[in-house]
C-alpha cells in the first residue's frame, strides 16, 4: 500500500452560508477528491490507494462489510467480529473493532493486509466497480449493508458536524443539497445501493438492511452466520446480539470508536453511536424535502424490489 496524503486542516471556521460559492467550493474540494466517478475523504486515502486496492490479493475465506456511510457499519463490524472470534465473544480478547475489521480504502493504522490470519474480516464503502478484482471471481464473501436514505442522511449530518474543520459550517439544508448531489463520502447513495444491488449476481454477496436488523437482531445474526458458513450454537448467537445491541455497543470502548484522534473526529459534538433509530429523519426533515426525497428515489430506484422502511411502524400502517 502506497503512504497516505498529509491531512488537509481547513483553517477557515466561517459560517457555511457567509461563504461565497469559491469559498464553498474550495472548502469542499479540500475535503474531498474525486476518483473513478466518487468521492472520497481527502485526509485518509489518496487515489493511488484506491487503485491498488484492485489488485489486492483475495482468499476464499476473506469477508468484506460493504456499506455506505452512515448506513449501520460499525455495528455489522462488531456482529462480524462477534460471529467469527470466539476470544471476543468470550471477552478473552481485547481488541479495537477498526482493528478487527480494518477498512481497505482508509487504512490508517497502516496494516498489512497480506500477514493478516484467515479468515480476514474487511470493511469498504466502495462502489461495486472499485473492489478487488477477484471479488468478482465471486472469491470471497460480501455482506452489504445499507439503509434507508432519510436516515442515512440525517446521521451524516450529525457526524459531519464533528469533523473538526467543518464545524459550525454546514448546516441543515445545505448538507440536504450536499448530500442529494453526492458530494461526500461515499458519494451517491443512491448510485452506491443501485450499482451494488443490481451487480449483486456478479460477488458472492449477501444484502441486508439496518431496518431488518433493527427490527429482529437475532433473525439477522442467523442470516450472516448461515451466509458465513458459520455454526455457532443458541448461546453463542445469544452473546452475538446481546453485545450488539446499541446500549452495550455504546457503552464498550472496543466497539464504539471513540478512540478515534480528535483531529479526525470531535468527539465533544457527537458520537458515532447517536441514536440508533429507524425514523429519526422527521425530527429534522421538512416535508418538503422528505417529499424530495421520495421523489428522487421513485426516478432513480423505483424498478428495484429493494424495500426500505423509513418508519418501523410502516408496515403495520399501511
Ligand atoms: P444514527 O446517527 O442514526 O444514530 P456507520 O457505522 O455506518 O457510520 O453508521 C452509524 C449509524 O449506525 C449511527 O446512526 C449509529 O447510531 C448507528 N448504530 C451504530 N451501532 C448501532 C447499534 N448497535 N444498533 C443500532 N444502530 C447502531
Amino acid at each position: 500500500m502506497k503512504k497516505l496524503p498529509p491531512r488537509v486542516l481547513l483553517s477557515s471556521y466561517q459560517p457555511w452560508a457567509t461563504m461565497d460559492r469559491d469559498a464553498q467550493e474550495e472548502a469542499l474540494n479540500s475535503l474531498y477528491f474525486k476518483h473513478k466517478g466518487i468521492y472520497f475523504d481527502a485526509r485518509n486515502t489518496s487515489p493511488e490507494v484506491i487503485d491498488d486496492i484492485e489488485h489486492m490479493e483475495i482468499r476464499d475465506d476473506d469477508v468484506f462489510l460493504v456499506t455506505y456511510p452512515k448506513s449501520g457499519t460499525i455495528w455489522t463490524q462488531q456482529i462480524l467480529s462477534l460471529i467469527f472470534n470466539e476470544g471476543h465473544r468470550n471477552g478473552t480478547e481485547q481488541v479495537e473493532t477498526i482493528e478487527r475489521v480494518p477498512w481497505i480504502e482508509y487504512n490508517v493504522m497502516n496494516m498489512d493486509f497480506k500477514s493478516r490470519p484467515s479468515p480476514r474480516l474487511f470493511s469498504s464503502h466502495l462502489p461495486y466497480y472499485l473492489m478487488p478484482r477477484g471479488l468478482k471471481y465471486r472469491m470471497g464473501k460480501i455482506l452489504y449493508v445499507c439503509r434507508n436514505p432519510k436516515d442515512v442522511m440525517v446521521s451524516y449530518y450529525h457526524f459531519i458536524r464533528m469533523i473538526p474543520y467543518l464545524k459550525y459550517t454546514i448546516d441543515w439544508e445545505t448538507l440536504f443539497e450536499v448530500f442529494l448531489s453526492g458530494r461526500v463520502t461515499g458519494g451517491s447513495w443512491f448510485d452506491h445501493v443501485r450499482g451494488w444491488y443490481t451487480h449483486k449476481e456478479d460477488f458472492n454477496i449477501l444484502i441486508v438492511t439496518y431496518e431488518e436488523m433493527k427490527k429482529d437482531l437475532r433473525s439477522a445474526v442467523k442470516k450472516i452466520c448461515k451466509f458465513m458458513g458459520v455454526n455457532l450454537d443458541e448461546k453463542a448467537i445469544d452473546t452475538v446480539v446481546e453485545r450488539a445491541t446499541f446500549k452495550n455497543m455504546k457503552h464498550d470502548p472496543l466497539a464504539n470508536y471513540e478512540s478515534i484522534p480528535s483531529d479526525l473526529l470531535d468527539k465533544t459534538k457527537g458520537h458515532f453511536l447517536r441514536k440508533g433509530t429507524v425514523g429519526d429523519w422527521k425530527s429534522i426533515m421538512t416535508v418538503a424535502q422528505s417529499e424530495k426525497v421520495d421523489e428522487i428515489y421513485k426516478e432513480k430506484m423505483g424498478d428495484l424490489p429493494i424495500n426500505f422502511l423509513s418508519d418501523l411502524n410502516e408496515e403495520n400502517a399501511s
